[in-house]
């Protein structure tokens, strides 16, 4: 009497794995975390605090949903930008738009440091 309820099980299961890995590139933390450092964005940015600039888990939440976020803050990450979250502005920063893409995805999914 298992069988039959461990097929569809796995079944659900392998469909949901297949389905995420297709729907965005995977997140690499670790090379993501790499890239801030370089660039001295945690010298404005922390994950879960204001300092110059807000806290990256701000940032997820406010873009959370919305299509397009990651082509905007790629580009305001590379040009800059002035008046989104203050008075202060984020000045531009010297990576790559497949860099930037790198870190903001991390940012975008939580920011997570595992
Ligand atoms: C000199 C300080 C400073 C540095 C360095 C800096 N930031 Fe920022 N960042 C800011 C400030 C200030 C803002 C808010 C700007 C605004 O209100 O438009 C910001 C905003 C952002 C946002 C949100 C933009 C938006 O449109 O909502 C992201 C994402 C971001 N920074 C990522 C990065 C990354 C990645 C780096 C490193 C490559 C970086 N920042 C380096 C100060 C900085």
């Amino acid at each position: 009497m298992i069988r039959p309820l461990i097929v569809p099980f796995v079944a659900v299961f392998v469909a949901t794995a297949v389905s995420a890995a297709h729907a965005e590139p995977a997140v690499d933390a670790a090379r993501a975390q790499d890239l801030a450092r370089q660039h001295a964005c945690f010298g404005c940015h922390a994950i879960d605090k204001k300092l110059v600039g807000p806290a990256y888990r701000d940032v997820a939440a406010r873009y959370a949903g919305k299509p397009g976020a990651l082509a905007t803050l790629v580009a305001h990450v590379q040009n800059g930008s002035s008046g989104v979250w203050g008075a202060v502005p984020m000045p531009p920063n010297r990576l790559s738009a497949a860099d930037a893409q790198t870190v903001v995805q991390w940012i975008l999914a939580g920011s997570k440091t595992n």
